[in-house]
This record gives C-alpha cells, sequence and structure tokens, in this order.
C-alpha cells in the first residue's frame, strides 16, 4: 500500500506539467471549429489592423488574454463572447497551437 501511495502522489505532482504543455493539433482544430481563424487570421496571421496576429504569441499570454475575456471586464469587447465556451484545456490547446505558428 504505501508504494501505491507513493505512485499517486509522483502522478499528482507530475499532472501539472503534463497539464501545463496543451495539445496544438486539438488547439488547430478549435481554432477552425470556434472560428478563431475568421478573424486572427489562418494560423493566426491577419494583416487587419482590428484583429491582434496569435501566430508566436508566448502561451502564457494568449491563456491569460482568454481568461480576461471570460472575466467580462470590459463588458462589450467583442472577444467576451468567444472566449466564453472555452474550458482551460481548450485554452491550453489552442495557445500551444497559435504559439508553434511562424510569426
Ligand atoms: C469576430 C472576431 C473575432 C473572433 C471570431 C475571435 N476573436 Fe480574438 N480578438 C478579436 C478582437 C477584436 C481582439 C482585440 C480585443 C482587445 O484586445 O480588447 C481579440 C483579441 C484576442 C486575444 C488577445 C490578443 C492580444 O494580443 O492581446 C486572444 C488571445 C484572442 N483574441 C483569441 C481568440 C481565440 C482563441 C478565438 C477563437 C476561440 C478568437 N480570438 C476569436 C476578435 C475576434
Amino acid at each position: 500500500m504505501p508504494r501505491m501511495t507513493a505512485f499517486l502522489m509522483t502522478c499528482l505532482a507530475l499532472f501539472p506539467l503534463a497539464a501545463a504543455a496543451g495539445d496544438s493539433e486539438r488547439g488547430r482544430d478549435l481554432a477552425w471549429q470556434y472560428r478563431c481563424m475568421t478573424c486572427h487570421g489562418v494560423e493566426g496571421r491577419t494583416n487587419d489592423p482590428r484583429y491582434p496576429r496569435l501566430a508566436g504569441q508566448k502561451p502564457a499570454y494568449i491563456i491569460e488574454r482568454l481568461a480576461y475575456f471570460q472575466a467580462e471586464i470590459e463588458p462589450f469587447n467583442e472577444m467576451n463572447g468567444h472566449a466564453r465556451p472555452l474550458t482551460e484545456d481548450m485554452k491550453r490547446d489552442l495557445a500551444a497551437y497559435f504559439s508553434e505558428q511562424r510569426l
């Protein structure tokens, strides 16, 4: 039994590292499914000055911005509705995908 406990403790300790990475393939599918590309451009590159580029952006920054929109701090921000349905895993996957695209 103590061995089992040690094993479980190790899994719990390692889990945040595994979860922090994000799955960029799933992120790409989500970006199409949730139409992020229509404003932010294919692979997160747009030349439209109304929309920020997401390609090459740091994952932590993307996740933080999405959390900001989810908190609805600016009630009429266009992004609030797009961020609303995203779970923690989805935010990590989207962030992984966009951060891996060339600038
Ligand atoms: C209808 C257009 C539109 C769609 C669709 C859209 N966005 Fe946005 N997005 C915007 C606009 C406009 C901003 C700038 C908002 C601001 O900074 O106040 C923005 C900002 C962002 C930012 C912050 C970027 C920065 O540099 O600060 C992130 C991250 C983001 N969007 C991710 C997404 C994701 C992920 C999706 C898909 C789930 C998505 N967006 C869908 C229009 C859109």
